[in-house]
This record gives structure tokens, C-alpha cells and sequence, in this order.
């Protein structure tokens, strides 16, 4: 049994079997499907301390983004063989406790013919997948977005459970401009967000909900800090509204930063504390973990972020990672499609996911960035 197995049954008074509980690929039995009372467990394994997620949910249209800028083609195999060296990389679950998938990825298989699920599984990780469609233009409202995905969801998710994941995620996009974000695009995504996560929760599954406030933009700070705010308290209005369980449910937000074209940029520490006063006014202390995005910070600034707010001192949740370019950029560059290079990118991807362990507990130091892989 592995030590995230072990860790999640010592948790609490409710014993459950094991297998229930890390994802396993292939048909599920009645008597398999989670009791919603099991969520709280498997929330707490995903920001189990010195770990976090792994985004490698990347749609067709971002991994072609992502593939285009190291010359790489987007092929189904080449996407599959990418995904591969992440998911098997040796002492991954060291530091990383889930992986997000995408609707492609948690039906591929690694070379040896076993399920990415399992994969996952065997290396004592928690396979988890995005359920949202993406977003789309909000119509009547210029600039702004809202997510689709919600049609169908409830069956979507009895497959996703059957193929072995153990979490979903769905992510809401709100941008800030001169009269942007409005009060109607904050709610609707607020809505979407909740009525997700109840579905989820019904299926077995710990919702991860994802409101994420751009940082494009020559907002300062503050405008950051006020929007999310103003976000996250519709988010979690709605979520209660709906009656979603917060103790079985992750909050991945962005951290407070100024906007990427503010000509006054914020250092680590103003971000760090701006960050937790924002999250400490917003979230209760009944979700068990805020796992951030990176949402186009760079890795080394991700890191340092996350560092600096887990040394501020403890808080009512854990705060984790679930990082996607901020993990896989140096191992992306590694790799170039080469299946040579493939050890050599293991080896970025493992130092940096060794990195924001360190960060989890507040012991990151810039020097740990030059040692290297
Ligand atoms: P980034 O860390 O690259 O923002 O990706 C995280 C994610 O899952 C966005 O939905």
C-alpha cells in the first residue's frame, strides 16, 4: 500500500478501501462507486503536505500552442508520447499527488500497453480530468467569457469515474479591462462553477473549482486583489447556494499579482501577502486545500510565490500547486519531441515538481534553482 493510501485511511474514522480510493482503470462494480463521505479523503490526498497537481489537461487547441513553440507537430502520438514521459516519470509521486488529464489523454495507454489511469495509480498518484468544454464568448458582453460543458455532464462523468479518475476540475475565465468584469459574467461563471461541482459531488468526484482571474492587463495589485475578491465570494455564494460540500471540494485560484503590462510590478513578498488577505477574507476554512494556478507566471516565479505564502505561517487550508506551464516548460524545452531527450526531460519536470514540494513547506531557496536537475 502506498503512503498516500496509507495517510488518507489514518485520516479519518471512515475505513475505505483502498482501491476505491486511488483511481484504477476499467469497468466499475456498484459496490466500488464512492460514498460521498469518502470526498473529504481524497480532497485531503490531493494537498497531502510537500505535494501538489500536475495540469497536464492541456485542450488539443493549448498542447498545439505549447507543441508549436518547441517546432513539435501535434499528433496524436506525439501528444501520447509527451504525456507518457510526465506520467512515468520515476519518483513523481514524491511531489505530486494528482494529475489533471484531458478527455484524450485518460483513454491513451503508455507504450507497454497500460491505461494512463493505471499508470498513475501505480505510481501512487490520483488521475483526475477537466470536464469543462472551454470557454466562449459571452454574448452581449464584449471582452468577456463564460464556460460550456454543462449538458450532458452528469453522464460525462459516470465514464470519467469508470476510466479511473478521482477528481474533476473546471475552470472559469474572468478578465479585467475598463468596465470588465461585470457583475452579470461574475455570476454566471460563478453559477456554472457551483452547478459543476454539485454534479461531481453526486458522482463520487472531488470537484476542483478553478475561477481564474486573468493577468493580462495593465491593472495594478489592487484591482487584482478587488476582483478576486468580488470573484471568489460569488464562487463560493453559489457553491453554498447549491449546496456543494466545501470539505469535499479544492479551490484553485490565481494568486493576487499586478496585471502582466502594470508598469509597477509587485515583488514576491506584496504578492504573497496580498494573496493570503485576499484568500483569508474569501475562503472558508472548511476547504481543505487552494491549489493555484500559474496561469503564465514564470516557473521560477510560481515557485518563489507559492514559497513566500506557506512561509507566512499556517493557515485554515493547505496551499498547493497545480501547475501546468509553470511545471512543464523546462521539460517541454528538454524534450523537443526527441524520444532521445526523453530522460533529460524527466529530469526538468522532476526537479521542478522537487522545487514547489520544497515550496509547499516554505523551504524554496533560489539557490535550489542552479543545482539543477
Ligand atoms: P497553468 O498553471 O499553466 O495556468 O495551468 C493550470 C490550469 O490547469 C489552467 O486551467
Amino acid at each position: 500500500m502506498n503512503s498516500l493510501v496509507r495517510d488518507m485511511m489514518t485520516a479519518g474514522a471512515v475505513t475505505v478501501e483502498a482501491s476505491t480510493l486511488v483511481g484504477r482503470a476499467g469497468p466499475r462494480r456498484e459496490n466500488e462507486r464512492m460514498h460521498p463521505r469518502d470526498l473529504p479523503h481524497v480532497a485531503r490526498a490531493i494537498v497531502a503536505p510537500g505535494k501538489g497537481i500536475l495540469a497536464a489537461d492541456e485542450s488539443s487547441g493549448t498542447i498545439e500552442k505549447r507543441f508549436r513553440s518547441i517546432e513539435v507537430e501535434s499528433t496524436e502520438e506525439h501528444r501520447r508520447a509527451y504525456r507518457e514521459l510526465l506520467l512515468t516519470t520515476d519518483g513523481a509521486g514524491e511531489f505530486i499527488s494528482g494529475v489533471i488529464l484531458f478527455d484524450e489523454t485518460i483513454r491513451q495507454r503508455a507504450a507497454d500497453g497500460v491505461p494512463f489511469p493505471e499508470v498513475l495509480d501505480r505510481q501512487g498518484i490520483i488521475p483526475g480530468i477537466k470536464v469543462d468544454k472551454g470557454t466562449t464568448a459571452m454574448p452581449g458582453f464584449p471582452g468577456e467569457k463564460i464556460t460550456e460543458g454543462l449538458d450532458g455532464l452528469r453522464g460525462r462523468l459516470n465514464e470519467y469515474r469508470d476510466l479511473g479518475a478521482r477528481f474533476t476540475k473546471w475552470r472559469a475565465v474572468i478578465a479585467i479591462g475598463d468596465d470588465i468584469p461585470t457583475r452579470t459574467c461574475v455570476d454566471a461563471n460563478a453559477e456554472a462553477l457551483a452547478r459543476f461541482a454539485a454534479l461531481s459531488q453526486e458522482g463520487g468526484l472531488v470537484p476542483i473549482v478553478e475561477p481564474e482571474v486573468l493577468m493580462d492587463g495593465t491593472h495594478t495589485i489592487q484591482r487584482c486583489h478587488d476582483v478576486t475578491a468580488d470573484t471568489l465570494g460569488a464562487v463560493f455564494a453559489a457553491l453554498r447556494s447549491h449546496r456543494v460540500r466545501l470539505d469535499g471540494t479544492l479551490l484553485k485560484p490565481n494568486m493576487v499579482l499586478s496585471g502582466k503590462d502594470c508598469p509597477e510590478q509587485a515583488g514576491v513578498q506584496q504578492v504573497a501577502e496580498a494573496t493570503i488577505r485576499c484568500l483569508r477574507d474569501s475562503v472558508p476554512a472548511s476547504v481543505p486545500g487552494i491549489v493555484f494556478l500559474s496561469g503564465g507566471q514564470t516557473d521560477e516565479a510560481a515557485t518563489a510565490h507559492l514559497d513566500a505564502m506557506n512561509r507566512l505561517g499556517p493557515q485554515p487550508w493547505q496551499l498547493s500547486f497545480s501547475y501546468g506551464r509553470a511545471l512543464q516548460a523546462p521539460a517541454l524545452k528538454a524534450w523537443k519531441g526527441e524520444a532521445a531527450n526523453g530522460p533529460a526531460a524527466q529530469r526538468a519536470f522532476l526537479h521542478r515538481a522537487r522545487l514547489n514540494g520544497a515550496a509547499r513547506f516554505g523551504r524554496y531557496s533560489q539557490e535550489m534553482e542552479t543545482l539543477g536537475p
